[in-house]
Formats: C-alpha cells, structure tokens, sequence
C-alpha cells in the first residue's frame, strides 16, 4: 500500500486536479506508456503533481497540462510526469530463486549449447535503478569462476530518465544492499569512506558489462539487438492491461532466440495468452 503524503506547498493554494483534467492525463499515459491510471490514481497523482507545478512555478493544473501538451513540453516535461507517476520499487536478489535457477541451469544450458555465439546477451527490461541488472552480472561472474567463460551482456531499460542515471552511476546506499552475500560484496562492490552517508558503489569491471538505455515498452520498436538469450521483464507487466500484457510480451519474445529465456515477476501470469513459450517454472519461460 503506498502512503500518500501530500505537503501544503507555501506559495500555491492547493491546486485540485479536476475530473477532466485526471481523465485527459490517464488517458494519455496509459495510451503511451500502458500504465494503468484508475480513479483511485488521481490524488497520488495531484500530490504528485502539485510538487512539480511548485518547481516549475506554474500554478495551475491548466497551466501545466497546456505546457505538457506543447511541442516544447513533450520534448521536456513528458518525462518528468512519467518519473512522477511509474513505481520504481526493486532490489538486490528480489525473487532470489530467478538468481539461483540462472546459476544452477540456465547459464550451464545456454552456453554450452553447440549454437551458442558469444556474447550471451541478456535484457533487463524495467530495471529501475539498476539492481537486477548488477545482481545478474554477479551471478554471471560466479558462474565463471565456478565453471567456464564467456563473454557477456547486459542492457538495462526502463522509461525513466531519472532513474536510468541511477542505475549508471550504480551508487546505493549500505542499507539497501543487506540482500547481497558477504563475499559478493567483497569481490564486485566499493565501499564509500563517508561513515555518515554510508553507500557502496559497483565496481568499473561489472558496471562496464551493462549498456543501460531508456526504452519505452510501449513503442513500435526496441533498440536492444536482436537474438536474446535472456530477458528479464519482471513486475513491469502488473502495470498494464492485459491486452497491452499480451502486445509488450509478443514484441519481447521476438527479441529473443529459440530456446531463450523469459522471467516474469512472481506476481505475473501469462494463463490464456496465446504465446510461443514453455513453462519451465510458475515465472520462467523459453521460447518454442
Ligand atoms: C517495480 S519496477 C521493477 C524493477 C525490476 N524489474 C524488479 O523487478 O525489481 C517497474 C519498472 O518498470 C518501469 N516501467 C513502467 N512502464 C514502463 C514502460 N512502458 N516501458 C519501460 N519501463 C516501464 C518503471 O519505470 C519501473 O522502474
């Protein structure tokens, strides 16, 4: 459940967002971006807002849609509106058995596969800052040192501008890395000498294995390359429709190789889409 909290701005009287206003930007959104604005939305999505119009110094909804919906706004107010209304929540090793099957099976299987082509490459789509990207490339460097090389990598995408810088400059603070093994911290993170802001930092090696770029999975085409081995896509989907589930899936598979690999999020399901996939686990899929 998501608390709203909504601070009385100190120039501003509190700007409503109108039933028509709400609708004209849902829609928008969701014709865009394919995240679902219900009703239920509109205060988070005023609160959220209100912040905004406050740092542009804009003081009416009206205002602020006019501008969104300018040429000049579209080239740079867009983004900013995604940022405020996508939910970036995510973490080291979520849904830790996706990390330990790739560990066990699916790198074993895929590389040493007589058609394998070196580099394996892999798609994060909707990584946020950066987290299932890096704990990809750990499990990848510890399937080396365990069993055989390859070459690797990684893409990270996700809509948000804002949240792409951060997953590049891979800095996260101490408290958000108690997922991460001891000894995988050791060898892949930096640790800051600043005690009171303490915070760790991805080591150049595994950061120069991901190529992180903003990508909406909504649009026509992707500018990740083609014959995928792996992709992640997961607790991205929950924000859509099941239609636009069904349309981001097909485009997703088509990126992929036969016998490549698709995890969702455990809160996922494909039941009655009509899709050229396997089962392999409740989440984990390859492609027929
Ligand atoms: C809850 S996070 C999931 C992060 C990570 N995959 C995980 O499971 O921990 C969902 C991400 O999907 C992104 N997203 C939402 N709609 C998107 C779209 N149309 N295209 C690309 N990314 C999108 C959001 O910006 C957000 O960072």
């Amino acid at each position: 459940m998501e608390t709203i909290t909504c601070a009385k701005p100190t120039f501003l009287k509190l700007e409503q967002l109108t039933e028509s206003q709400f609708n004209k930007l849902s829609k928008y959104i969701f014709e865009n971006y394919g995240i679902k604005m219900p009703e239920e939305k509109k205060i988070i999505l005023q609160c959220r807002l209100q912040k905004r119009l406050r740092e542009l110094q804009i003081d009416s909804f009206k205002d602020y849609i006019d501008y969104v919906f300018s040429s000049d706004g579209q080239s740079k107010e867009v983004s900013h509106m995604i940022d405020v209304v996508s939910t970036n929540k995510t973490d080291f090793y979520r849904e830790a058995d996706h990390f330990k099957l790739l560990a066990d099976n699916v790198l074993y299987e895929l590389s040493s596969c007589p058609e394998f082509h070196e580099p394996m490459k892999i798609w994060s789509a909707g990584c946020s800052s950066g987290e299932e990207a890096y704990t990809i490339a750990f499990t990848i460097e510890e399937f080396h040192a365990k069993n055989h090389y390859f070459d690797y990598t990684i893409y990270g995408s996700d809509i948000s501008f804002r949240i792409i810088k951060q997953a590049i400059e891979a800095i996260y603070r101490e408290d958000k890395t108690t997922a991460i093994p001891m000894e995988i911290k050791r060898k892949y993170l930096l640790r800051s000498k600043d005690r009171n802001n303490p915070t760790v930092r991805v080591k150049p090696n595994i950061r120069n294995k991901i190529i992180f770029s903003r990508q909406n999975l909504m649009e026509e085409k992707y500018s990740i390359p083609d014959y995928l081995d792996i992709i992640f896509c997961r607790n991205v989907l929950i924000y859509f429709n099941r239609q636009t589930q069904e349309k981001v899936l097909n485009k997703l598979i088509n990126k992929l190789k036969e016998g490549g690999y698709l995890f969702l999020g455990h809160s996922e399901s494909i039941t009655s889409m009509d899709l050229p996939l396997s089962r392999i686990k409740t989440t984990v899929f390859k492609k027929i």
